[in-house]
């Protein structure tokens, strides 16, 4: 039986997970000629020792089975590419690091990308295509939506739900919640690098700052003088 693998992406990200997915199939019997990038737009270039394919080579490569990890950031590429992989009977690939602390009660979708000293707790439920960065952690208690993004060093507290969508930048932590009281970030928000939240985050918007407030240019003065 013939597996090939990819990652989507060749930035800084994509090159950061080859290594975890060479290790994480490493006993499986896979010869490393089988593990590609995926890029549309640089076919037939080689990185980090692997050739890049676009997406139509990908799935052209004569093969049984096809999995793949998106390593690009944006949620809403992501989505759009997960699709396209499924449609094509892809399978999509969790990735996680050797040293990653996984304890009990926890359910992860499919696609996740867990780096390095990534620590998740316990009573937790992840959707698709999660990406937590290195240093991240999720406590107890947390309900995480589809396509969410942690950049790395994110601190998620116990008690806490975001939705769908989501970024999280570089240190952010999130103050934790209450049972049956949960600190919710909506949909689609970004919570911006070393910003603490201390309260629910309506959808949509981006906060920053200690403790976290909307992100507007009548805030930003107010903040920084
Ligand atoms: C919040 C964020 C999304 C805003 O990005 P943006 O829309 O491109 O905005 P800009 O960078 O143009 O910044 C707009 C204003 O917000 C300020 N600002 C940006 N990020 C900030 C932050 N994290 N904390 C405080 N102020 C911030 C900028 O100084 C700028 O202020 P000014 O208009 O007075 O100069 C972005 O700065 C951020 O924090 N991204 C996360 C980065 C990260 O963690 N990357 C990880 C890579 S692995």
């Amino acid at each position: 039986m013939k597996k090939i693998f990819g990652i989507y992406g060749t930035g800084g990200f994509g090159r950061e997970v080859m290594p975890l997915l060479e290790k994480q199939i490493k006993n499986k019997n896979v010869n490393l000629n089988n593990i590609f990038f995926i890029d549309d737009y640089r076919d037939g270039e080689l990185i980090n020792n692997h050739k890049i394919v676009s997406f139509e080579s990908f799935i052209n490569i004569s093969a049984d089975e096809r999995h793949v990890s998106i390593a690009i950031a944006n949620s809403k590429v992501r989505e759009k590419l997960t699709n396209k992989c499924l449609e094509k009977n892809i399978q999509m690939l969790n990735i996680t690091a050797s040293n990653v602390t996984t304890l009990t009660e926890i359910k992860i979708d499919h696609g996740s990308i867990l780096c390095p000293f990534v620590t998740i707790t316990s009573n937790i439920i992840i959707g698709k295509s999660f990406h937590a960065n290195i240093y991240s952690y999720v406590a107890h208690d947390c309900i995480i939506g589809d396509y969410v993004t942690f950049a790395p060093s994110v601190k998620c507290n116990g008690n806490v739900t975001i939705e769908d969508y989501v970024y999280i930048g570089t240190g952010a932590v999130i103050k934790q919640g209450k049972l049956n009281n949960p600190i919710v970030i909506g949909k689609g928000a970004v919570i911006s690098a070393g910003a603490f939240v201390t309260r629910n985050v309506p959808a949509g918007i981006t906060v920053f700052g200690n403790p976290a407030i909307k992100l507007t240019k009548e805030n930003l003065r107010k903040r920084n003088g």
